[in-house]
């Protein structure tokens, strides 16, 4: 059954996570008819396999943490094991609360919700299994999935990815995670507060590696304290299975043994068997090749989140839906400034970071001026019993172009720092503002007031 009868809609959405869902909401705000199509959940994989439950697993983590470490606080308290599948339905319940909000969400705007596989037909209709679906405009929202290395078979049993690592029914005793981005870096850091021995083995020399050089030492530093193993520029040779587990075989010679590998070394775009390249969408390996308006090669076809090159978060999804919708309502919004996302890894330390990394700044402007100012000196930091720093990278004489923060709740500081890079603050004009006392906050007021020259509880 074709649709055509009705005429086309304003807005054919295929895939309903972040980016697709955001476009939806604003384009029904701004009167727009939409169709939103969807083959598991509205949410995606942020609500369902990502963000959401990752940070649910790190908070149950927290409170292992906490308890652990209750005595130094002068409380005297027992800790009596994990039960994972309560673990998992405190996980699942914040889950479906949010589902049904969002869900209702979509209801409330008018959009109307197909559920099925959807497969573009033409630049300006996708298809659901028999029912064809026209629009003015079509926006492709599917999103990535977690990718493997050539020749590593993922069973989903002994070698995993994160979406069978969010519904294991015990705690590993051990663990192996294959690469070290926020992903890799996320599940150490929770199955090692779960009581797991964990050992990371990245390629690159760092952990974090995207990050500035300055926050990968320190989340390093603080990974070893907590016994979290680490084959840093390690190559991955191959897995066997055995009867208790794996053995993971780096190119060194080294080998590890332990229950279970986790493969955390990137997602890829879901793009295969959807009809783009039949379409003549350009594409490469996969991914659905866009220009800073988010269009593709076809006038009638834009593309977002996780399916086009580039920042594969949640919160990139929402502001490129946003825009879409705003540019297919003639509002000539401006498009989205990728230099200065703010990125959190929401480990024990936390990393968060917006900007240019010391390396990246250097390259672009030559010459650059940073400061680092540790949190040993902040007093809120102190009865939290937290390490870690706050180093800013500016030009010299110009604005902050880069904060780069490691320490337990600094992704709830980086909002403030992204003001600081967006809005192109110079050091003197931050280190003007007052920071409450004690906050974790102070630790950002302080750093701009060293970059600005004038130190308050720095050792000189
Ligand atoms: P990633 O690309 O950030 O990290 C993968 C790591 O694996 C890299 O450091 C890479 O060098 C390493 N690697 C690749 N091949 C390897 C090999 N053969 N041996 C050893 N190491 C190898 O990807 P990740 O962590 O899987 O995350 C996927 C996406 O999801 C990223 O864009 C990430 O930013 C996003 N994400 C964001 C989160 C957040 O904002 N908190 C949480 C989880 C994911």
């Amino acid at each position: 059954m074709a649709d055509s009868a009705a005429g086309p809609v304003d807005l054919v959405i295929l895939g309903g996570g972040s980016g697709g869902y955001a476009a939806a909401l604003r384009a029904a705000e701004l009167d727009l008819s939409v169709v939103l199509i969807e083959k598991d959940k509205l949410g995606g994989t942020c609500l369902h396999r990502g963000c959401i439950p990752t940070k649910a697993l790190l908070h149950s983590a927290e409170i292992v943490d906490n308890i652990n470490e209750s005595e130094s606080f002068g409380i005297r308290s027992t800790f009596d094991g994990i039960d994972m599948a309560k673990v998992n339905s405190y996980k699942d319940s914040v889950i479906a609360g949010l589902f049904k909000g969002l869900t209702g969400l979509i209801k409330s705007r008018g959009i109307e919700v197909v559920e099925g596989f959807g497969r573009l037909v033409s630049p300006t209709s996708v298809a659901v299994g028999d029912r064809v679906i026209s629009g003015r405009h079509v926006l492709l929202a599917t999103g990535s999935y977690s990718k493997s290395l050539p020749g590593l078979d993922i069973d989903h049993d002994r070698v995993i990815t994160s979406d069978d690592a969010l519904t294991l029914d015990h705690v590993p005793a051990s663990a192996v995670v294959l690469g070290a981005g926020a992903i890799g870096c996320e599940f150490a850091s929770v199955w090692r507060s779960y009581g797991a021995e964990v050992t990371i083995v990245e390629a690159l020399p760092h952990l974090v590696p995207l990050e500035d050089e300055s926050s990968s030492k320190l989340l390093e530093r603080a990974f070893r304290k907590r016994g979290i193993a680490q084959h840093l520029g390690a190559r991955f040779a191959g897995v066997k299975t055995t009867d208790h587990g794996v053995t993971v075989s780096l190119e060194s010679g080294t080998t590890i043994d332990a229950e279970l590998l986790l493969v955390a070394v990137g997602r890829g775009p879901v793009s295969a068997g959807l009809g783009y390249e039949e379409v003549g969408i350009a594409t490469d390996r996969g991914y659905v090749l866009v220009d800073r308006f988010l269009r593709t090669n076809v006038p009638t076809v834009s593309a977002l989140g996780d399916l086009r090159p580039g920042l594969q978060l949640a919160h990139v999804g929402f502001a490129e839906g946003i825009f879409v919708a705003e540019q297919l309502a003639g509002l000539n919004p401006v498009p989205v400034d990728y230099d200065n996302v703010p990125r959190v890894t929401y480990s024990h330390p936390e990393v968060a970071s917006v900007g240019l990394t010391a390396a990246a700044a250097r390259e672009r402007f030559g010459e650059i001026s940073t400061v680092t100012y540790n949190l040993a000196g902040n007093g809120k930091s102190q009865i939290l019993k937290t390490a870690g720093a706050v180093t800013l990278v500016a030009v010299p004489d110009g604005p902050v172009v880069g904060v780069h923060m490691v320490g337990d709740r600094v992704g709830e500081l980086i909002a403030e720092a992204q003001l600081i890079t967006n809005w192109e603050a110079f050091p003197a004009e931050v280190a003007q503002l007052i920071h409450p006392h004690p906050t974790l906050s102070e630790a950002l007021g302080e750093a701009h007031l060293a970059l600005a020259g004038k130190p308050l509880h720095v050792h000189g």
